[in-house]
């Protein structure tokens, strides 16, 4: 029997998607479940990696069903995740010994505070490319390690503790429990990579008191990393490629060389440009970054090309808590329409820092904020202010990215679910004054990740072809509203400054 399709399994952080690729590109079948997002203390955020392992095994299921398949049809699995999240687990029992703590998550901010005050950060940059962040997986999984170590009854024994970030946990899982590993992209986003060599860093897994056997191995992203187990899934899949979310997404757009970039726009917005083979520096607070690696001729020595990347915290997050948090709209699809009904933003603006700033601010202490309220101020306003946020922490980074490139952007590709929005990306044309373009499968992350697998195992066989054959849905061009969302700009930089360090 032939396997004539390709399943891509996205696992962000606020829903866990399975979706099946046939030999044109063309989704057969795809199933979706949102993700249970705990809050125990003001500024922490959980996810239950039980949950997430339970929600892609039936995604799986479901989109196999979907699709009229069978496990046996599937060539290749590419896996793509939410970057940073992280957890400890058994490996005896594959019991999580904790909740995982995910990336927006800011418990850590005052070790990456004393960790500053005594000098590492800058040591932390050169190795990694990655700012001293509470973002970063590092000082969550210290955190972890710690509470660990209080375990009594019993006690944790620590020769069977598995670390990991979210892929490695699934991956461990699908496997039948026999690899643990990541890829370079997720190790990257973990502060204990060493860029330059690939490996993590001693140093740091010293600094921050991890001990290495816990670790997993670090292979190249597009590669066959093991097989399904197939006594549990009947068949024995071929997981052949790994990638961090954002880095999946500028592979699907096909930004393999230096001056390509993307953003995309799901929990939080990441702009992220390809710099090639040399790890590239920005001198705008910009984050040092792995694209992907894939493997050479010789196994110790992969190929790893590099990024330089924007990441803002907080996009989708924030119209998600409009609907949960506030609930004053019932879906994410209302915000278009009553971003249309107000004529302006009424003086309201909108600091997106529900979980800190990121790039170029790195504030951890930074919290949301409304200004401009009065008493003629209403829901439109309001939510016109959240959209126009997200536009405007994009033209921060796109500015950031320019500065550092000498050459302005001419284009911006984008992704994600909130690009669905036209108002979101009419505005956020106006604003970087340059056009958007925006393509019919907002879903690039999980196409890179296909594109990866079926590449890996020779299902397609050119990449530029894959890519290019992506259907472009519309080009947003900046229009005559583009004066006055620059000219609002100024009024957020200012309103941005009141909210850093609230939190000090
Ligand atoms: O770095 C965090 C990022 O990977 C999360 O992505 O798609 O869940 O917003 P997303």
């Amino acid at each position: 029997m032939t396997a004539n399709y390709i399943m891509a399994l996205d696992l962000g952080t606020t829903g866990n998607r399975a979706i099946i690729f046939n030999q044109e590109g063309a989704i057969a079948g795809q199933a979706y479940r949102e993700l249970t997002q705990y809050y125990p203390q003001p500024g922490w955020v959980e996810h239950d990696a039980r949950e997430i392992w339970d929600a892609i095994a039936w995604a799986i299921e479901s989109a196999l069903t979907k699709a009229r398949l069978q496990p046996t049809d599937i060539a290749a699995i590419g896996l793509t995740v939410q970057r940073e999240t992280c957890l400890l687990w058994d490996r005896r029992t594959g019991r999580p010994l904790a909740n995982a703590i995910v990336w927006q998550d800011r418990r850590t901010a005052p070790l990456c505070n004393q960790l500053r005050d005594e000098g590492k950060a800058e040591d932390i940059y050169d190795r990694t490319g990655l700012v001293l962040d509470a973002y970063f997986s590092a000082t969550k999984l210290a955190w972890l390690l710690e509470q660990a170590k209080k375990e009594v009854d019993p006690p944790v024994d620590f020769d069977q503790v598995l670390a990991g970030t979210i892929d490695s946990w699934v991956l461990w899982n699908l496997t039948g429990r026999q690899v643990h590993a990541t890829d370079h992209s997720n190790a990257s986003r973990t502060m204990l990579l060493n860029l330059a060599s690939g490996q993590w860093d001693d140093t740091l897994l010293d600094l921050f008191g991890i001990p290495p056997q816990i670790m997993p191995a670090i292979k190249p992203s597009v590669g066959v990393f093991g097989h399904t187990d197939p006594t549990v899934w009947g068949a024995e899949i071929p997981i052949a490629a790994i990638f961090g979310d954002q880095q999946a997404a500028l592979y699907g757009h096909g930004c393999d060389r230096p001056g390509l970039l993307k953003c995309t726009y799901g929990t939080g917005a990441f702009l992220v440009s390809h710099t090639g083979d040399e790890v590239a520096r920005s001198q705008h607070h910009l984050l040092s970054t792995v694209a992907w690696s894939e493997a050479t001729l010789d196994p110790l020595r992969p190929h790893l090309g590099y990024a330089i990347e924007g990441s803002m915290f907080t996009a989708g997050a924030c119209i998600q808590w409009l609907r949960d948090g506030l609930q004053i709209i019932s879906s994410a699809a209302e915000t278009e329409i009553l971003a249309r009904n107000a004529r302006d933003n009424g003086g309201v603006y909108f600091v997106p820092a529900l979980s800190g700033l990121g790039a170029p601010h790195w504030d951890m202490n930074a919290r949301g904020a409304f200004l401009g309220l009065t008493r003629g101020t209403q829901r439109e306003h309001m939510v016109r202010a959240v959209l126009e946020a997200i536009a405007y922490e994009v033209k921060e980074v796109v500015d950031a990215v320019n500065q550092d490139a000498g050459t302005p952007i001419s284009q911006l590709k984008v992704d994600g679910g909130a690009c669905n929005n036209d108002f979101l990306m009419q505005f956020q044309a106006d604003v970087l004054g340059i056009p958007v373009e925006r393509p019919q499968m907002l879903d690039v992350t999980a196409q890179g990740a296909a594109f990866a697998a079926g590449l890996a195992v020779g299902f397609w066989d050119d990449y530029r072809t894959l890519v290019e054959s992506r259907a472009i849905d519309r080009v947003f061009e900046p229009s005559t509203g583009q004066a006055a969302a620059q000219e609002n700009f100024a009024l957020w930089i200012k309103a941005v400054e009141r909210a850093k360090g609230w939190a000090d």
